[in-house]
């Protein structure tokens, strides 16, 4: 796997990513987000780099230092990030879709900061379900049969089965999943890849070496279809 990795397996590829958690505003200083740190997101991005792509990440709010030579660009919510990836997204042989895009975002956000109520009243949120980036990219690769889409998903049971089936019902090549509370903000993970075979583990280490190993999966996987 690392002899192939240095090989530079995407050298002249082109692969967008996304990263992290997003934030959905309730007012000016509230927010809903999640539990992910965007780790495993920015692993990617540095190992595509390092196998020679053409990297573009587009992430959520994170406490993490851009990996070397990727572009990166900076959202806050689902609905930024969709622009963002729609505006990123022609061109791209490779799309990997790491980021915790939140389901729903708030239907009620208040343009003024909300004030405590005297009579102790609480605020009622209601919400509206974001688009779901993975599938437009998924929907858009009809065409051009490009970019070769990977999705990720966090369950917290029965990973065998949910994994085959969200990986179907995305229209997906490939979808990488893992248990949810195993790797938010952790340092390493295992995880699992689905594809038409069905599925293989990759067993427990550090993210930057199964970001390593990942990248070799995709770029074998492209080889094979290209040929
Ligand atoms: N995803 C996305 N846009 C969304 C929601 C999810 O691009 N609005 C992507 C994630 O980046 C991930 C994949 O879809 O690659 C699966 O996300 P996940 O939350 O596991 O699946 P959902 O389809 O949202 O289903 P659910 O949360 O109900 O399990
Ligand atoms: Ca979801």
């Amino acid at each position: 796997v690392i002899a192939s990795f240095q090989a530079k397996v995407l050298a002249g590829k082109r692969v967008l990513i996304t990263a992290g958690p997003t934030f959905e505003a309730i007012d000016p200083v509230r927010g809903i987000t999640n539990l992910s740190s965007g780790k495993m997101g920015y692993a990617i991005a540095r190992a595509a780099r390092e196998a020679g792509a053409e990297v573009t990440l587009i992430s959520g709010p994170t406490a993490l230092a851009t990996p070397h030579g990727v572009r990166r660009t900076d959202v806050q919510s689902a609905r930024q990030m969709h622009d963002a990836v729609m505006n990123a997204v022609g061109g791209q042989h490779v799309f990997i879709s790491v980021a915790a895009v939140a389901d729903w975002r708030v239907a009620n956000a208040s343009a003024q900061k909300m004030k405590k109520q005297d009579d102790g009243a609480t605020p009622s949120l209601q919400f509206e379900q974001n688009a779901d980036i993975l599938a437009s990219v998924a929907a858009t690769t009809s065409v051009s049969g490009w970019p070769y889409c990977v999705g990720f998903a966090a369950e917290s049971e029965n990973l065998v089965e949910y994994g085959a089936i969200k990986r179907e019902k995305k229209g997906i090549p490939l979808l990488v999943g893992n248990i949810g509370h195993q790797t938010f903000g952790q340092d390493d993970n295992s995880i699992m890849l689905f594809d038409d075979q069905g599925h293989t583990v990759l067993p427990r280490a550090d993210k930057l070496t199964l970001a390593r190993q990942l990248i070799s999966e995709i770029a074998k996987r492209i080889e094979q279809r290209s040929l």
